[in-house]
Formats: C-alpha cells, sequence, structure tokens
C-alpha cells in the first residue's frame, strides 16, 4: 500500500508515522528527514537543503524528487511506502503518481491532518527531535521518559533549527502558499481522508487506522 502522510508542518505527521508505518509493514518515508541526516552528515545536499530549510522555504521540486526516486528504489520500497512531508507540491504529486503508475502501483490512499495555525505554533515551539533516529517529541504532550535521550534509539533529543519562532512563520506561509492547493489535486487522483489532528495522539493514530482500514 503507497499511503500520503498530508498536512501542515507540526501536524503530527513524524509523530504518526512509527505507529502507522508498523501497522501496515510499509516503510516511512520523510524527506524533512532524509534532508536531516544529510545535513548532520554533511553532504553536498544537506547544504543545499540548508539554506530552504532555515528560511522555511521548499527545497525545489527536482532535487527532491530525485532523492523520492532514489529512495523509492531501495529493496523495502517494493512493497509500498507511508510519505511524510511529500508530496509538498502538485508537481512533486505529478511525478510520484507518474513514477507509482510505471512501476503498477497507485497512490491508495491519504490522510489530510488538519489543524490550526494557533495550535501549530505551540506544538513546534515546544518540539524536541532525536538527532539519530528522527523520532519527535514535546515538552509537555509527549517528553521522552528521560529527558534530552531518545526513548526509542539512546540519542540525543534537541530542539530542531528550523523550529525557531520566526521560521516556524515562513513555514506556515509557504504551507499555506505552495502545499495546501496540493490537496485538491490528490482530492482529484485518490482518496483522501481528513482527520481532525487537534485531538490527543493516541485518538489521532486510532482515526487513522480506522479510515485505512475502511480502503482495504
Ligand atoms: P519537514 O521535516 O517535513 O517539516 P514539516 O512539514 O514542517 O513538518 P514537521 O516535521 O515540522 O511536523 P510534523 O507534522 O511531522 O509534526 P510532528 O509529528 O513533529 O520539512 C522540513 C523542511 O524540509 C521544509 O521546511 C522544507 O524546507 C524541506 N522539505 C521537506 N520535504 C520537502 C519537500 N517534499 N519539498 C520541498 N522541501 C521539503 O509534531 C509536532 C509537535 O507536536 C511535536 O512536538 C509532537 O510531539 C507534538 N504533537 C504531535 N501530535 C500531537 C497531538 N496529537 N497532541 C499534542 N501534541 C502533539
Ligand atoms: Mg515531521
Ligand atoms: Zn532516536
Amino acid at each position: 500500500m503507497d499511503v500520503i502522510l498530508f498536512g501542515p508542518p507540526g501536524a503530527g505527521k513524524g509523530t504518526q508515522a512509527a505507529g502507522v508505518s508498523e501497522a501496515l509493514g510499509i516503510p516511512h518515508v520523510a524527506t524533512g528527514d532524509i534532508f536531516r541526516r544529510h545535513l548532520r552528515d554533511g553532504t553536498e545536499l544537506g547544504e543545499l537543503a540548508r539554506r530552504y530549510m532555515d528560511a522555511g522555504q521548499l527545497v525545489p521540486d527536482d532535487v527532491v524528487v530525485r532523492i523520492v526516486a532514489t529512495r523509492l528504489e531501495e529493496d523495502d520500497a517494493r512493497g509500498g511506502v507511508l510519505f511524510d512531508g511529500f508530496p509538498r507540491t502538485v508537481a512533486q504529486a505529478e511525478k510520484l503518481a507518474d513514477w507509482l503508475h510505471e512501476h503498477g502501483r497507485r497512490i491508495d490512499a491519504v490522510i489530510d491532518l488538519d489543524l490550526a495555525d494557533e495550535v501549530i505554533v505551540a506544538r513546534l515551539g515546544g518540539r524536541r527531535t532525536c538527532l539519530s533516529c528522527g523520532a519527535t517529541y514535546h515538552v509537555v504532550a509527549n517528553p521522552p521518559a528521560s529527558e534530552g535521550v531518545c526513548d526509542r534509539c539512546g540519542g540525543e533529543v534537541v530542539q530542531r533549527d528550523d523550529d525557531r519562532e520566526e521560521t516556524i512563520r515562513a513555514r506556515l506561509e509557504t504551507y499555506h502558499r505552495e502545499t495546501a492547493p496540493v490537496l485538491a489535486w490528490l482530492k482529484d487522483h485518490a482518496r483522501v481522508h481528513t482527520v481532525d489532528a487537534a485531538q490527543g495522539i493516541d485518538q489521532v493514530r486510532a482515526d487513522i487506522l480506522a479510515a485505512l482500514a475502511s480502503d482495504s
């Protein structure tokens, strides 16, 4: 199954991805996580991505599409993928649909995590992220068992560079201008389920799994 987790920054895509990817038995592919891994490893791609990420802007489509295509060629991605943070433009969505079609696959479902801007700002301001595995926490809603240490892998848990207030606002603007319109495209090309992302983490997960089960 190929599933897209869609929604604004801070809607809970990363938080939900772990449970959903496990339940569906498909790998979690998050373009933001891929860029942050490159940044950490000091690659050329990481340097290029940093300029856009720090400004709250989108990395150019050709770069994004290339890294996703490379990821999709890996063995574990053959049976489907859970996309997080991709596609973010109509051009990316079209390329994805073409790639899936060429491989006898399609976008089986889209989960649209719906959340108001005020809630987003509060969530991102309190977010903490694992430097090693990308797991996401929140200082109030979802802290790691031991402060600064990842529950999942023992890595260091820190604030993301782009979670500063000015950058959060820029990311939201970018979302409304460039990414929100992708939802209309997705509605024309796949089944879209809207989930109320303002609920607790467990309820959001339950709603996502129920929506996906109703598809199969
Ligand atoms: P990316 O890493 O994808 O960031 P984003 O879309 O801004 O989304 P976030 O990761 O900030 O939010 P999330 O929905 O995962 O929320 P989370 O689960 O962490 O992209 C970063 C940058 O990379 C982009 O700005 C761009 O520059 C570039 N990029 C990436 N992909 C690209 C693409 N396809 N094209 C072009 N450029 C691209 O949750 C947030 C917080 O809320 C956490 O603290 C969490 O603990 C808490 N929380 C979650 N759910 C709940 C809940 N139900 N109740 C209470 N708290 C909750
Ligand atoms: Mg995320
Ligand atoms: Zn970790």
